[in-house]
């Protein structure tokens, strides 16, 4: 498998996470020995000269890190220009907490969230085993860049919403060519399965094993940008997928010896939707399912999670971290007076990390980086509420104007800071 620069490329297969078993024949299965979830695994033996010059000047889309992603030999790769998205410093939390943290602000992918860098992965895959459509289960995000990365690939799309998604998540799917379909919760999952059984649909739920591989690129980017692992990670959890895919990323740093260690991993979740604090104190290998979950983090709003979650977190020395929806509120409108407008599921780790500060919990030498892993602008009955200034109404003649800048403060900025 040659490859740029005499570089060779990981070669990678399917396997059980859980006990390891390879999967040859169906990857979009559950292990047919232990019924847990597929991976895809590396040998790294393959990727010689992956060293720290590997992570520098990549092509500028997550298929810079081909090497070690399950990659299609011979096929072109779907990208709609994912990845590489800005790693921001915040100057308000550095001023008000002395701490170093960080934003990775997955907000600028092409559809505003990191299940850009998924389906870009699954896309690919996809149409190289020769499948016509992608078909997956969604809370908004998921399915808006699944229509996208199908359109980009040239194939078709349905996705199951539940009922309370904003309308603006259905009709950016249709905008991509993308069929939408609402339903009720618990319906999502056997409609799939009645769709994905036809002949040419492939699963971009959570048992497709290669679109997670996509955000292993978040963990390169960060040390390619800090220019070292940082001491925590915080990572808003829903179904885990997201957290799972950024261990794999930093685990293969170490492994192939680019980094010596791997950050804390906090799990970020809305209280109403803590399913893993139970687990993790019972120590517990399973997540259990709740009854009766609720956020206005919306995207987030899963009853159960993977339990590979639990594991990443005890591996890595990590913990989970809950925020109450207040709490969640205030950190959206604090990243807007840093210039970033992020929904309220990707502002958790903001509001949590921020908890953290406030409790002494992270030493000054701790540097944290932060994912934010959507746009606020696809929801926009959120903004009304999020706006800290009413628009004004201003006649032609401006009458209002001057009672206005007074009224809001703004008619001798000059002392403001
Ligand atoms: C904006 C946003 N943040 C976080 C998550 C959580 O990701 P995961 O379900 O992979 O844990 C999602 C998932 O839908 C999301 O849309
Ligand atoms: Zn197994």
């Amino acid at each position: 498998v040659a490859n740029r620069g005499g570089m060779r490329r990981a070669t990678w297969f399917v396997r059980c996470a859980t006990c390891g078993i390879s999967a040859e024949h169906d990857y979009f299965a559950v292990c047919v020995s232990c019924g847990g979830a597929l991976e895809v695994a590396y040998d790294y033996s393959d990727a010689l000269g992956i060293g720290p010059a590997w992570l520098q000047g990549r092509p500028h889309t997550i298929w810079g890190y081909s090497d070690l992603l399950p990659t299609p030999l011979g096929s072109p790769t779907v990208s709609l220009g994912e990845g590489d998205t800005p790693l921001l410093r915040s100057h308000r939390v550095a001023a008000s907490h002395h701490r170093e943290v960080h934003w990775k602000n997955e907000c600028a992918n092409p559809t505003w969230s990191h299940k850009d860098r998924f389906q870009a992965v699954a896309a690919t895959i996809a149409r190289d085993m020769g499948f016509r459509g992608l078909a997956g289960t969604s809370t908004g995000n998921h399915g808006v860049s699944a229509a996208a990365y199908a359109a980009a690939a040239g194939l078709e799309s349905i996705v199951l919403y539940p009922p309370d998604t904003p309308v603006s998540f259905l009709h950016l799917a249709g905008v991509y060519g993308g069929q939408a379909a609402v339903t009720a919760w618990d319906a999502r999952a056997s409609l799939l399965e009645r769709i994905i059984e036809r002949p040419g649909w492939c699963r971009v739920d959570g048992r497709n094993p290669f679109g997670i591989e996509g955000y292993k690129t978040i963990a390169y980017e960060i040390v390619r940008d800090l220019g070292f692992a940082p001491q925590l990670l915080f990572v808003p959890v829903g179904s885990g997928k997201l957290i799972t895919g950024i261990w794999k990323g930093f685990d293969d740093l170490r492994a192939l010896g680019l980094i010596d260690h791997v950050p804390r991993h906090v799990a970020c979740q809305a209280a109403g939707v803590d399913v893993l604090s139970v687990p993790l104190q019972a120590g517990s290998t399973e997540v259990p399912t709740r009854s009766g979950v609720y956020t206005v983090a919306l995207s987030t709003r899963e009853p159960t999670a993977d339990s590979r979650v639990l594991d990443i977190i005890r591996r890595t020395g990590g913990r989970v971290v809950t925020v109450s929806e207040g709490r969640i509120m205030k950190a959206a409108q604090r990243l807007g007076n840093e210039g970033l407008a992020a929904e309220p599921a990707s502002v958790i780790p903001a509001a949590a990390a921020e908890l953290m500060c406030e409790a002494g919990e992270i030493s000054e030498d701790e540097s944290s980086v932060c994912i934010l892993t959507s746009s606020l602008t696809k929801t926009p009955d959120l903004l009304p509420e999020l706006s800290q200034r009413r628009p004004w109404r201003l006649s032609v003649n401006g009458d209002e104007l001057e009672d206005y800048l007074l009224a809001a403060g703004l008619a001798d900025i000059r002392g403001n800071s």
